[in-house]
Order: C-alpha cells, then sequence, then structure tokens
C-alpha cells in the first residue's frame, strides 16, 4: 500500500479553507477507497508543523482541540535520503519513521500553493500532486500570469501594473500608466487572494484611496479596466499533456457587488444571497452548472481555459477564472487557481467524476508526471574532479 502524504492549513489567510478542503476532499476519499495509506500533516497559522493521526479529524478544529494537541506534541521533520521520509520524535526516545510515496498537498494562497512547498517536494524527488513550481508561482501572480496567457494570444482585457516603489517615489508618472484606462477600474494587489485589498473604482477622485489600500498589501499592484456586462465562469481542468476539463461553472453574483470573502466561503453560515434564483448551493456558492451560457460562448470559455491551463503549464490540476462580456461575446482570462477549494469536488461530481475517483486521478496524474521528468532526467560524468 502507498503512502500518501496529505499536507494543509498554511500561513495564509486561507489556512481554515485548506483543513476543510484536504479534510473533506482528500482525506475522507482516499481512506473510504481503501488503496492508499493516509498521513496528514497540518501546519498551523504560524508555520509549525504537526503530524498526528487524529489531525484528519474536522471537530479536533471547530472545537479548538487542536491547540491542546499542538503544544503537546513534537513537530516533525523531513528526512531528505534520495526521497521523503517523515520523522517524528516521540516519547521515551523511540522514533516514528514513516516513508512517503506521493505528497498532496492542499494549501490555499501565500507559502503553499505558490510554489515554495512545491520547490521542497521537488528537492526530495518525490512525486506531487497539482502544478509544478513555475505553474503555481506564475498563477499567484496576476500580473505574470496575464503576461504569460497575454504573450500566447489569449485574451486578458485591458490593464497595467506599478511597483508600490514606483508609486511611492513618483506618484505622478506612476499614475500616468493609468490614464490611459478607462473607468470604472479594479484595482487589485497583484498576489493576494479572496479578494483582499481589491477596489472597484468608478471614477479618478476614488483612484488613490484603492492604489493605497493594494499597495498595503502588496509591493505590486494590477489596475484593470472593468468588464462591462459581466458574467463570471470559472472552469476546473485536469491532466497533464492532455487536459480535460470539468463544467463550465457560473457564480451567482451581482457584477456590482464583487465577490468578497464572505460571499465566497460563508455560506455555510447564516448568509445567503438575496434574490438569486434557481442556483445550486455549491462549495464556494450559488452557481450555475453548467453555466447558463449561449453554445458558442461556452465553447469559446472552454477553449481558453484549456489555453490557460496549457500556456501557463499547469499539470495536475487546476481552476481557471474567466470574465466574460456578454453583450460583445468576448471572453476574457482573469485568474488561475492551481488548488481550487475542495478540489471543486461539486463540479467534477456533476461532470461524472466521483469524489474519490477524483482524488485517485490526481494521485496517478502526479505519479505519471514525476516518471516523464525521470526520464529526461541526465546523470552525467566527467573528469571535472580528477584534476584536484
Ligand atoms: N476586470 C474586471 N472586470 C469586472 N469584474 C472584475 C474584474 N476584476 C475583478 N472583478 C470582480 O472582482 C472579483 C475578484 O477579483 P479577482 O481578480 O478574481 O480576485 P481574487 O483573487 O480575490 O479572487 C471577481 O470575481 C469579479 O467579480
Ligand atoms: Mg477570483
Amino acid at each position: 500500500m502507498k503512502t500518501v502524504l496529505v499536507i494543509f492549513g498554511g500561513r495564509s489567510p486561507e489556512h481554515d479553507v485548506s483543513i476543510v478542503s484536504a479534510i473533506a476532499a482528500v482525506i475522507k476519499p482516499l481512506e473510504l477507497l481503501n488503496e492508499y495509506r493516509v498521513e496528514p500533516v497540518y501546519i498551523a497559522k504560524d508555520g509549525a508543523w504537526y503530524w498526528d493521526d487524529r489531525l484528519k479529524d474536522v471537530s479536533l478544529y471547530r472545537t479548538g482541540q487542536v491547540d491542546q494537541l499542538m503544544s503537546k506534541s513534537n513537530s516533525p521533520w523531513l528526512e531528505f535520503d534520495g526521497g521523503l521520509q517523515l520523522v517524528k520524535q516521540q516519547s521515551l526516545g523511540r522514533v516514528r519513521k514513516q516513508r512517503i510515496d506521493i505528497v498532496f498537498p492542499v494549501m490555499h494562497g501565500s507559502h503553499g500553493e505558490d510554489g515554495s512547498l512545491m520547490g521542497l517536494l521537488e528537492m526530495a524527488g518525490v512525486p506531487y500532486v497539482g502544478c509544478d513550481v513555475p505553474s503555481s508561482a506564475l498563477a499567484m501572480d496576476k500580473v505574470l500570469a496575464k503576461q504569460v496567457a497575454g504573450a500566447n494570444g489569449i485574451a486578458t482585457g485591458t490593464w497595467v501594473w506599478l511597483t508600490k516603489q514606483e508609486l511611492t517615489s513618483d506618484p505622478t508618472r506612476a499614475k500616468a500608466k493609468i490614464s490611459s484606462l478607462t473607468y470604472p477600474l479594479f484595482v487589485k494587489p497583484a498576489h493576494a487572494g479572496s479578494s483582499i485589498g481589491i477596489t472597484k473604482v468608478a471614477s479618478e477622485t476614488e483612484l488613490d484611496n484603492a492604489l493605497e489600500v493594494a499597495a498595503h498589501y502588496d509591493s505590486k499592484i494590477i489596475v484593470e479596466e472593468a468588464v462591462p456586462n459581466l458574467i463570471e465562469v470559472t472552469l476546473p481542468i485536469m491532466g497533464n499533456a492532455e487536459p480535460r476539463p470539468a463544467l463550465l461553472e457560473q457564480p451567482l453574483t451581482d457584477a456590482d457587488t464583487f465577490f468578497d470573502f464572505e460571499t465566497k466561503y460563508m455560506h455555510g453560515g447564516k448568509k445567503k444571497m438575496p434574490g438569486k434564483k434557481g442556483g445550486k448551493l455549491g462549495a464556494h456558492g450559488y452557481s450555475n452548472l453548467p453555466a447558463k451560457l449561449p453554445g458558442d460562448l461556452y465553447k469559446q470559455a472552454e477553449t481558453l481555459g484549456l489555453d490557460v491551463y496549457r500556456a501557463l503549464g499547469c499539470s495536475g490540476t487546476a481552476r481557471i477564472d474567466m470574465l466574460i462580456d456578454s453583450k460583445a461575446g468576448k471572453v476574457y482570462f482573469n485568474e488561475i487557481n492551481p488548488m481550487p477549494g475542495s478540489l471543486y469536488a461539486h463540479n467534477w461530481r456533476a461532470a461524472g467524476v466521483s469524489g474519490t475517483e477524483l482524488a485517485k486521478q490526481l494521485l496517478r496524474l502526479a505519479e505519471e508526471r514525476h516518471i516523464e521528468a525521470e526520464k529526461i532526467q541526465t546523470s552525467f560524468s566527467t573528469n571535472f574532479l580528477k584534476q584536484f
């Protein structure tokens, strides 16, 4: 039986979302499958790692008992011995060791989904699920992602970017870049997610404030023209060389009150979407699944999503968000999530892929990519050292 290490939590605003994603969409389905041994590693908000079987239970976090567990536990360490072993000091001088065959990182946002954890796993030479280092890093930078997509002929809308440094040292010049854009605008930190630090700006009088907010969260800022007659859609995709799309999904948001953290994640609580009828309540709120679009527009968005996946070099899985100008019938790439919340399992289910099948397929894709990468790794010998 192969051992899968599931890593979740982390130093990110989406820490709590990651716990639910990992337990509901990965750990539980894999345990049901009974084909893998599942080891959980939880990264606390302060960055400390914990490895304990009890971390597979969501009630531990809900009740706050996780704090007691952490206060009584030693953190594990990783042994890079040509593969990866997880090691932990037990009581009475005993040591627990576990060889890891595949890693399933279920991290959202900074310090995990951005390629940093993937770099560690590359160094260990262990197969891991999801996008690799460069595609994860690209995905977490809205400017870089749009630049690479644009260079591949993909429509990204009209936008400019600037640095916090430019804004501080020469605000007039920095703002001149923005003067070519037509209001309303969206001002966003390049890296933050979950709509943190994003402002919709109706006119120039509101611009300074929006730039200040974005610069508070990031040293890099993107300013975009608002897409009019907006329909938002998102497309989960899985695969390596031959990516396959799930269903195009249409989150039901108002064009004017754009998606905020609460709208996205808090539907399990009391908040409802007033006046929204017909949509289904999915992992991230109400949505039309599949999106209600004319056939040609649906196809256009699906094709654009797949093009982005390939252009950014994604593998394993990712979810592509797009903005559609419904009157012009034009689709724009907005952003990409390399590790969609709860793997977007509700969407895959509707597309005919069960939760267990999804987790299993992603493990298979991780191993497939690892084998491919090994094939092109050239080991070479030289006489270089003989001269010393
Ligand atoms: N250029 C744009 N035109 C119209 N709406 C936009 C634009 N950019 C962002 N939005 C709205 O703001 C939301 C959040 O922006 P997004 O870039 O997706 O940031 P986040 O990383 O926080 O999800 C989008 O889901 C959309 O509703
Ligand atoms: Mg978004």
